[in-house]
């Protein structure tokens, strides 16, 4: 009796203590941004405590997965919303004095809440209101700020150009700050590789709150957060990238095929032209399970997605020539704006305003969700196929996708090492896995995560292997985590490799150089290879 009261009062003085000394060292933390000297603008207008009114709509606004929404997920404990340079170097020198760790978070998609959740005691930088964009048509170049989103960025090259475009992600609400660091592909990506293949200059602040572009952080950093993720590394401000000739008219189509309607076979055939096509053209695949009018039954129905940068007088001869078992006719397409394009692949119908692209809530209701990614070389048999089909009948994927995305092209010129992404030649296609799920609690979630790990279990054969390799941006903390406190290289090979493949050590090596002691960590932070100071 006696032993147990002595254990629960000393559980109850070390729990206040540690929330007591938490708290305190979010006040200091906040008073050493308010004394923080070089601000033109007062931070105090964008430090946000708990005890804020705000505080949990700032928060909120861009979680756009309600896994990491509850009450049960831990908070941070300030959250800072810069305005200029000068917050972010105060945030970061001023965590560093007062034990914070740095979450930064520029659209909020991480697929693992990695952006704004950790469980130190934590401050957000939210790059909410850094989204400034500039244009230079003469150039074709562009300054976009982190915090704007790609949605953002498109709108504001139409604005300026027709006839250019950008080769980042077909969600319009992705943030450029997480999405161009971790690689970034969309209907481009055949014609320009990937966003990070485009960027040409960069702004960092690093763990001393420099701020740094690409001549002053030289060119292993600049390296690395051309799809390293910038996390790792410090907080990017902005990105100079390249702009790229799209033709003012371009061609879309979408067309379903069930399985009824020999939806196997003509998957079949997908994967043996789809990454030798023609490279203004990306036809992606996206697998779901949908009611047959006919049977009543469930099937699964196979979308073949497609942006043609061209007119369809030229994309229907090619679809006759190349891929013929689609069936393609006039009638499947429709010839519209890239802008257009960017917009209708998004959701929206051409009718609706432009100004779609820039509205940060996104079109679909906020659920829960988990991904999963893994690259495929050798084209998937039907057996394999077919075993697929009947997973998408289980209750849990009722609001399910498979998605397969084409390489090839200009993905396929690109070496393995050029920038950290490694997944060029050898890959056919990239799948993505998808289970969102709309009921609260831990048995819903469950069973959920678990109908997706079996997915991944069961396409093992038909992946690649040794590494069985993943899309960094769409973070999996199932392939691997850094443990809580320290981690050594060999525990994050387990995933790094995954991700990053030979890259992964020159990443190691890039982050010892310019964060030795690990300061901008997370569940999936490239590891420093100094050894532990404790
Ligand atoms: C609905 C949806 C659609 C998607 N579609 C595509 C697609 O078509 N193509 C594709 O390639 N990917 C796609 N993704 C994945 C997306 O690219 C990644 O989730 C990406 O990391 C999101 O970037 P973010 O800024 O929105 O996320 P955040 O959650 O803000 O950040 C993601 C990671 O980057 C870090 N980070 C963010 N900003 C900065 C910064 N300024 N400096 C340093 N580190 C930073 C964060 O700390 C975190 O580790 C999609 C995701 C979703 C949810
Ligand atoms: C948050 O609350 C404090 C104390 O009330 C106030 O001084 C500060 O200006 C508030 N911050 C914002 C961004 O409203
Ligand atoms: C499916 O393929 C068979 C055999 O090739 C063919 O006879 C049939 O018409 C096709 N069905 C559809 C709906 O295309
Ligand atoms: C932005 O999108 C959301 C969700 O689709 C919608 O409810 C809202 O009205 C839109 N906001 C604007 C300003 O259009």
């Amino acid at each position: 009796m006696i032993r147990q009261r002595t254990y629960f009062t000393i559980v109850v003085i070390s729990l206040s203590f540690s929330f007591a000394s938490s708290s305190a060292d979010a006040e200091n933390f906040v008073q050493c941004l308010y004394n923080y000297p070089r601000t033109t603008t007062s931070i105090s207008n964008v430090v946000y405590t708990k005890t804020n009114r705000s505080y949990s709509s700032k928060l909120d606004f861009s979680i756009h997965n309600l896994r990491f929404k509850s009450n049960t997920i831990p908070k941070p404990l300030v959250i800072v919303t810069p305005l200029e340079v000068s917050h972010i170097q105060a945030t970061i020198i001023c965590s560093q004095r007062h034990g914070m760790q740095i979450r930064t978070r520029s659209g909020g998609h991480d697929y693992e809440g990695v952006s704004y959740v950790s469980k130190h005691p934590f401050v957000v930088i939210d790059l909410i209101n850094l989204r400034g964009i500039q244009v230079h048509v003469q150039k074709r170049t562009a300054w976009v700020q982190a915090g704007a989103t790609v949605g953002e960025l498109y709108h504001g090259i139409s604005k300026k150009s027709k006839t250019l475009g950008f080769p980042a992600g077909v969600c319009p609400t992705v943030g450029t700050g997480g999405h161009i660091s971790g690689g970034g592909y969309g209907f481009l990506m055949r014609k320009y590789g990937l966003a990070a293949d485009n960027v040409i200059d960069a702004q960092i602040v690093d763990v001393k709150g420099k701020l740094l572009d690409r001549k002053a952080m030289g060119e292993d950093l600049f390296w690395a957060i051309r799809g390293g993720g910038g996390a790792s590394f410090g907080v990017i401000v902005a990105w100079k990238v390249k702009l790229v000739p799209v033709p003012s008219t371009v061609t879309m189509f979408n067309v379903g095929r069930r399985l009824e309607e020999n939806a196997t076979e003509i998957i079949h055939k997908w994967q043996l032209v789809a990454n030798k096509l023609d490279e203004n053209l990306m036809i992606r695949i996206n697998l779901r399970r949908v009611n047959s009018c006919q049977t009543r039954r469930l099937t699964v129905q196979a979308d073949f997605e497609s942006v043609y940068l061209g007119g369809v007088d030229q994309l229907l001869p090619l679809m006759q020539k190349s891929f013929p078992e689609l069936g393609l006719v006039r009638e499947d397409c429709t010839e519209t704006s890239w802008v257009d394009s960017t917009r209708v692949r998004a959701g929206f119908r051409r009718d609706q305003s432009p100004d779609g692209l820039l509205n940060r809530t996104q079109l679909s209701v906020v659920s829960f969700f988990k991904g999963k990614s893994d690259y495929v070389r050798d084209p998937i048999p039907d057996v394999g196929l077919e075993g697929l089909w009947p997973l998408f009948f289980e209750d849990e994927a009722a609001d399910a996708f498979v998605q397969f995305t084409p390489y090839g092209g200009r993905m396929y010129q690109i070496s393995e090492s050029e920038i950290p992404f490694p997944h060029r030649s050898g890959n056919i296609f990239q799948i993505q896995y998808g289970v969102y799920w709309h009921e609260q609690g831990k048995v819903a979630s469950q069973k959920h995560m678990k109908w997706i790990r079996k997915v991944y279990k069961y396409m093992e054969p038909y992946v690649s292997k040794s590494p069985r390799a993943a899309y960094m941006n769409y973070r999996d903390l199932d392939i691997g985590m850094n443990n809580n406190d320290h981690t050594s290289y060999d525990q994050a090979s387990i995933w790094g490799v995954k991700y990053f493949n030979n890259n992964f050590k020159r990443l190691a090596t890039v982050k010892t150089k310019v964060d030795p002691q690990n300061f901008f960590t997370n569940e999936q932070s490239i590891p420093s290879l100094c050894k532990r100071r404790k």
